[in-house]
Parts: C-alpha cells; structure tokens; sequence
C-alpha cells in the first residue's frame, strides 16, 4: 500500500475545513450568524473540497453553534464543494434535513469514557442512535460519514487499541456509511500509529471514502498527515490558523493548521487544488475576529517565498 515518491508527487488531496466547527465550538465569545456566513463564503471559494460548516448539537452542549439552522440557509453552496454538518443523533439529523446539507458527519468516540463525557451516553447507544440516523440518510439520499473520536488515544482512558477502533470500524462498514473519519481528537497519535491504522483500514475497506483528523496537541500534526498520505489516505480535515479542539475533551488543542497543510503539500508536489494566498488573509483576519494570536507558524513566518531585505552591516 505503500506509495514511492514519484507517484505521490502528482497526487491530488482533497481539503475539508472543519474550522467553523471543531475551530469555533470551544470559543468562548459568541461569534455572530453573519460573520460565520461570511468566512464560509470566503473559503467556500479557496478550493475546498468539502467544509463542515456547523453541527447540529445541543444548544446547551455546544452553545456556540446555537445558529446551525441560520448558518446553513445563509451561506452561499459553491458547486463542487460539498456541505458537511456534525450530528450527535436523530434530532441533529432531522434538524439537518429540514435546511439541507450535502452529508451527515456522524460522529461517536471509540473510547467510552470519552462517549459519555462528550455525548452522555454509552457507546452503545450511540451506536444503536446513528444506525437510525444512517437509515433515515439513506432514504433521504444524503450522503453519510461517521468521524470516529479518540481513534489513536483518549485522554482519560490512554492509547486506543487497533481492535478496539477496528470493532467500530467493522460495525459502521457494515451499516452503509459512504466514510469513516479517523480522529485523533487530543492529539496522541504518531507517525507509526498511524501508519499501521491507515495500512489496516484502507486495506479491509479500500472502497470507503477515508478521512483522517488530526489535533497538533503534541506537534506531531504534520507528521501524522504525511505518514497518513504515504499510504494513500488522501482526505484531510484541518482547521484554519490551527483553530480547534473539543470541549469535553481535557486537553484539547487545536486541529492541523489548514494554510500550513497545504503549504507543505504544494511545496512537495501534490495537487490540493487550495488557494493559499485567500487562506492565508482568510487567516490572518480569522486573528482579528476571535481577538488573539492562532497557532499558525506559516501566518507567522510567511511562505517560503516570502524574502526578507538583507539586515544593515554595521
Ligand atoms: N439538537 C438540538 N437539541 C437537542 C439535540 C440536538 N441534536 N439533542 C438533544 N437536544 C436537546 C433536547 O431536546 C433537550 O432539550 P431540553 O432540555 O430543552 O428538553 C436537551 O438537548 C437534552 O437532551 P438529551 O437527549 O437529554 O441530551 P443530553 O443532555 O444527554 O446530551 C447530546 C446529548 C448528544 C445531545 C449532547 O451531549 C450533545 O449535543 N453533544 C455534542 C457534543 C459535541 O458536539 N462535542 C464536540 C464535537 S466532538
Ligand atoms: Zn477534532
């Protein structure tokens, strides 16, 4: 499975932005509806692939995402970039389906611990909730997708183990989804973890549409990505100036930085399609809305063929 460099250098990487979901979800200052709409607009037109544009939770649970319903019918839908939406259960789905989205993200934890602090529930039942979801989607001809938390790790109950991620792996393959994201919610993956997960799943489901999310909590974003995409995983989401992380996980940061993913990826040859330039102003005014410095090292730094005048001899 294993790729040599000459054929990954003309590869194409589909990009989904995640950032006005898993970046905003955990921001404390309530973003208003209109400026939500207005950065989707703006990278709706950087060339991506797909964008989660908000989830369909509890308003108490994540109130930041209070607006899905006035976000969703507000933005404009660019064709060629499908519309994603995060949904915990039926009632996520339902109020999906009543303004219109591209796909069902569904999403659960592998690790229990995590499934209860995060959707207060059992693992169980969320299952035995999204295996209704995914019957409703099909009959509504909507496109679904499971993102599978704490797939490498989870902060209160350690590293996840192959079988483990592989039993729901197996059970979501088997009820019809159209995806499986693999999530590396707080960070804990390495480059050989995720070598080996990626060699495994795409090899006993090669027709599934494969995604991976990865946090930089650790710095070993990048990395995971590459490791990822030197055994054809060739799906990402990121997260625009590295924004990101999820409120009932302790010790959440932020997702891989969208601009530096893809900085890399067209510096090594790959064809992700992406603007860089629009994500990068994108970026910088993403700073000034959310009122703080984002975790971007390419927003800092400039892109490689950024030059700088020679300093003064003394
Ligand atoms: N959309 C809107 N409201 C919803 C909802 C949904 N998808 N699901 C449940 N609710 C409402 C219920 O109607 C109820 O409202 P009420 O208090 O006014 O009667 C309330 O939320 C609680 O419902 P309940 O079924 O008891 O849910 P819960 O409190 O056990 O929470 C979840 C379960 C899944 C709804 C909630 O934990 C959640 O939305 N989690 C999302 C977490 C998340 O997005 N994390 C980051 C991404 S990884
Ligand atoms: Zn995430």
């Amino acid at each position: 499975m294993t790729s040599t460099p000459s054929t990954l250098s003309s590869k194409r990487i589909y990009i989904q932005e995640v950032v006005t979901r898993d970046g905003f979800q955990a921001e404390s200052a309530f973003i208003p509806t209109e400026e939500k709409i207005a950065l989707i607009n703006r990278l709706s037109r950087a060339g991506y692939a797909k964008i989660e544009v908000t989830s369909f939770t509890s308003p108490k649970a994540i109130p930041m995402l209070a607006d899905a319903e006035a976000v969703m019918q507000g933005i404009d839908r660019i064709p060629g970039v499908e519309y994603t939406v995060l949904i915990p259960n039926l009632r996520g789905a339902e109020r999906a389906l009543a303004v219109g989205v591209d796909e069902f993200n569904l999403v659960m934890s592998v690790s229990e611990a995590h499934n209860q602090a995060n959707l207060k529930m059992s693992r169980e039942d969320s299952f035995q909730g999204l295996s209704s979801v995914i019957t409703l989607a099909h009959s509504e001809k909507t496109a679904v997708n499971i993102s599978l938390s704490t797939s490498f790790g989870c902060p209160m109950a350690g590293m996840t183990s192959l079988p483990d991620l592989m039993h729901w792996v197996d059970r979501f393959a088997a009820a019809g989804v159209r995806g499986i994201t693999i999530c590396d919610t707080t960070g804990m993956a390495n480059p050989a973890q995720v070598q080996a997960v990626c060699e495994v799943v795409q090899k006993k489901y090669p027709a599934l549409q494969w995604t991976l999310h990865f946090h930089n909590t650790r710095g070993m974003g990048l990395a995971n990505a590459l490791a990822a995409v030197n055994t054809g995983i060739n799906r990402f989401d990121s997260s625009l100036g590295g924004l990101g992380g999820c409120p009932y996980a302790p010790g959440a940061t932020g997702n891989i930085c969208t601009e530096e993913l893809v900085h890399m990826l067209d510096l090594m040859g790959f064809h992700t399609n992406m603007q860089i330039d629009a994500l990068l102003d994108c970026s910088k005014d993403l700073q000034s809305l959310i009122g703080r410095i984002l975790p971007s090292q390419l927003l800092m730094a400039g892109k490689v063929d950024r030059l700088h005048a020679t300093p003064c001899q003394p």
